[in-house]
């Protein structure tokens, strides 16, 4: 049995729902052809396709960042606004191909706001300039009478969009960027950027290309841009043929958490900043499937366990984690696959559902005693060189807590819990000095059975089964199915 000791008296932090984030990309379906498909019978008149937005919404993303990932760094913004008909086609660089501009800003912008989601918009660090940077802060925010304000007017949008979030380039390190950076030359050019952005509009929240958060690019832009920015971005995939592999290599994302927080507090520290900048994990996933192309990857259950670990992390983290952005979200490495006719969810759509519909206000404490495995993990066995093996032993089971904040006298208290024991697991979950009112709801995803209807042939469904247990003072007793996720929900009071 494992006792679970839930304190809501000792939070966290504030979670903050852009942790609840999302990421589209202008690389292989996932726009043209996933959420935008000009001509379709399911989309709308501006081209969005009702069953992906639908889907989207259900999941109440905080934020959608776009337009890249490696995109970005060869992105034109202003090739994309404007009559569709006279944008111009160009070379993709990053992933190959051509690029319609069919899809731009105004699009995603309008995108967004029928999602009700906060848009972040990733800026062109490779082939962009400066002034093209600004222009696209002015297009979007601007209500003066300047230039490019005066474009998105007559282009039909009279008020500004806000955009609050800009990230300083994607992935700069890396020599598959078109216009990759040494960390000093990023220092140097990121700082003549946010120094002109934040002169245009001070509401803009600025994002430093950071790494995986333990490597000498974080330290060296950390201490470049600390007192620039508001968040530093961390990238992170994992995933195996292996088992344990898959779905223990997320709490990687744990040590690289603690490894940056310490960057950034040392930072903070000797540049006597009031407030360390926070931690953006802009693009997270499993994914190691499909490297090239479209990235079409298929997800298994074993996924799905490793995506609800991820977000569990990142609420047990949520005084320093404030964003967090699923990669990505239509067709290439997503949750949702759509074909000509239908659109379907990959097992890894549940955790993130049930994470998203069950979260509260604060994250708290919980405490973990029972089974571990400190399994072989096979060298070789991920294409992602995370030495995890180091972290163990690891609970069987995983558990992240949240509860709300608008009320002293009657609260309610989520918990989520991913079971990645092969077998059925008892677990009792303890409320301190607090005890439940009522039965406790529970719901519960486990993989599919054989002979499960699909909506698409080759994309694996889950099943989701809700229930409810009874509570006795401060104790409910759960048994979770083997390599299965689990929310329980109820309501507590004070002892
Ligand atoms: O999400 C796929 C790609 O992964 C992104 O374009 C890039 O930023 C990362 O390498």
């Amino acid at each position: 049995m494992t006792r679970i000791a839930i304190d809501p008296a000792r939070p966290v932090g504030r979670l903050d729902r852009k942790v609840f984030g999302g990421f589209v990309e202008h690389l292989g379906r996932c726009i043209y052809g996933g959420l935008y498909e000009e001509g379709s019978p399911l989309a709308d008149d501006r081209g969005f396709r009702k069953d992906v937005l639908g889907l989207l919404r259900e999941l109440r993303l905080g934020v959608l960042r776009w337009p890249g990932g490696n995109f970005v760094s060869n992105y034109h913004w202003a090739d994309g606004i404007g009559p569709r008909d006279s944008r111009p086609r160009r070379p993709e660089l990053a992933w190959g191909g051509e690029e319609s501009n069919r899809f731009g800003t105004d699009d995603y912008l309008a995108y967004c706001a029928e999602l009700g989601t906060e848009p972040y918009i990733c800026l062109n660090m490779g082939t962009g300039t400066l002034e093209e940077a600004l222009a696209w802060v002015e297009y979007c925010n601007s209500a003066g009478d300047t230039y490019w304000a005066s474009r998105r007017r007559s282009n039909g949008r009279a008020e500004p969009y806000r955009v609050i979030y800009w990230g300083l380039g994607n992935e700069m390190y890396g020599d598959w960027q078109v216009g990759a950076f040494t960390a000093e030359e990023y220092v140097r050019e990121a700082t003549r950027w946010a120094r002109a952005i934040r002169m245009l509009d001070p509401q803009a929240k600025l994002v430093s290309c950071g790494m995986n958060g333990w490597n000498e690019w974080d330290r060296v832009v950390i201490d470049g841009m600390a007192s620039l920015v508001d968040y530093h971005s961390l990238h992170i995939y994992t995933g195996s043929e292996d088992y344990w592999t898959n779905v223990l290599q997320p709490h990687q994302a744990e040590r690289a958490i603690r490894c940056t927080r310490a960057l950034l507090e040392r930072a903070a520290y000797r540049q006597k900043l009031a407030t360390p900048p926070r931690i953006a994990y802009d693009e997270w996933n499993v994914w190691y499937r499909r490297m090239t192309g479209a990235l079409e990857e298929r997800y298994t259950f074993a996924d799905a366990l490793a995506v609800g670990t991820y977000l569990n992390i990142f609420l047990r983290n949520c005084d320093w984690v404030r964003m967090a952005n699923l990669a990505q979200m239509v067709n290439a490495i997503a949750p949702i696959v759509t074909s000509g006719d239908a659109a379907a969810v990959q097992p890894i759509w549940y955790p993130v559902l049930l994470h998203t519909q069950a979260a509260l206000d604060l994250a708290v404490d919980v405490s973990v005693d029972g089974p571990t495995v400190s399994p072989e993990l096979p060298a070789g066995a991920s294409r992602w060189p995370f030495r995890i093996a180091d972290l163990a032993p690891f609970s069987l089971i995983d558990a992240a807590a949240t509860v709300s904040a608008n009320s002293v006298s009657a609260h309610k208290v989520a918990i989520t819990l991913v079971n990645r024991s092969p077998e059925d697991e008892l677990a009792e979950v303890l409320l301190r000095d607090h005890t439940f009112e009522g039965p406790a709801r529970i719901r519960t995803v486990t993989p599919a059975r054989p002979g499960d209807a699909r909506t698409l042939p080759d994309v694996e469904t889950a099943q989701l089964e809700e229930g409810s247990e009874n509570t006795k003072d401060g104790v409910v007793a759960v048994r979770l199915p083997p390599r299965s996720f689990t929310v329980i929900e109820a309501a507590m009071t004070n002892r």
